[in-house]
């Protein structure tokens, strides 16, 4: 299974997002993506996607990430708490997914948030909101962490149970989308389209 993490958190060092990701990580394996290390420009609303079926921006989503996501089985998005919602970061990402409507139904979503103390729900509401749009299978209601300095996630341990258990359910959820694929081949005896 391929599985992508994807980081909206802006901190350089001892990230509380990046930390609980990291975590997940430990349980499924996969590639872990920060989006401050790419060139991501927020989407132009050119619709050029429509015409073209790709996204006309030339930079890192385009060229890098478009890739990265389309193969993935499973995308684990992470972001600390922004005025109650996520990171510009990840928002600009997650606009430019609108490129990509139709191609990452069915996989998986898992969800992160770290936040001093507000607004954690929103922040979720709108990951899994980009999960439905995509008509992906979010994993469960998400990871919320408590924290506001570098690295204090550490100190939520409730957080840390939570990041290991999204990481089991999301091997599970694998487990049995393959069976469910199987199954499907079986009855139909044909190809299984995604
Ligand atoms: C611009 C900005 C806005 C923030 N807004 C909120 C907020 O609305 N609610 C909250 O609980 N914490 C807020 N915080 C605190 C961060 O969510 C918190 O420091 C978090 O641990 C950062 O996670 P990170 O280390 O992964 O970047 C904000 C921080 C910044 C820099």
């Amino acid at each position: 299974m391929k599985i992508v993490y994807i980081s909206g958190s802006p901190r350089k060092k001892d990230s509380n997002t990046d930390y609980l990701l990291n975590l997940i990580r430990s349980v499924t394996g996969g590639e872990f993506i920060k989006l401050i290390h790419h060139r991501i420009a927020p989407c132009n609303a050119c619709r050029g996607c429509l015409k073209h079926s790709s996204c006309k921006i030339d930079d890192d989503f385009t060229n890098l990430l478009t890739p990265v996501l389309l193969e993935a089985d499973a995308v684990i998005v992470g972001s600390p708490v922004h005025f109650n919602n996520v990171s510009s970061q990840l928002k600009a990402f997650i606009d430019r997914t609108w490129s990509l409507r139709g191609k990452l139904r069915n996989k998986i979503g898992g969800a992160v948030v770290v936040g001093k103390r507000y607004g954690a729900e929103s922040a979720i509401t709108a990951i899994h909101a980009f999960f439905l749009k995509h008509e992906m299978i979010p994993a469960n209601r998400g990871v919320c962490g408590m924290a506001f300095n570098p690295g204090e996630i550490k100190t939520d341990a409730e957080a840390m149970a939570s990041a290991t258990k999204l990481g089991e359910r999301i091997l599970e959820l694998e487990k049995l989308t393959h069976r469910g694929a199987e199954n499907y081949v079986s009855k139909k005896g044909g190809g299984y389209h995604v």
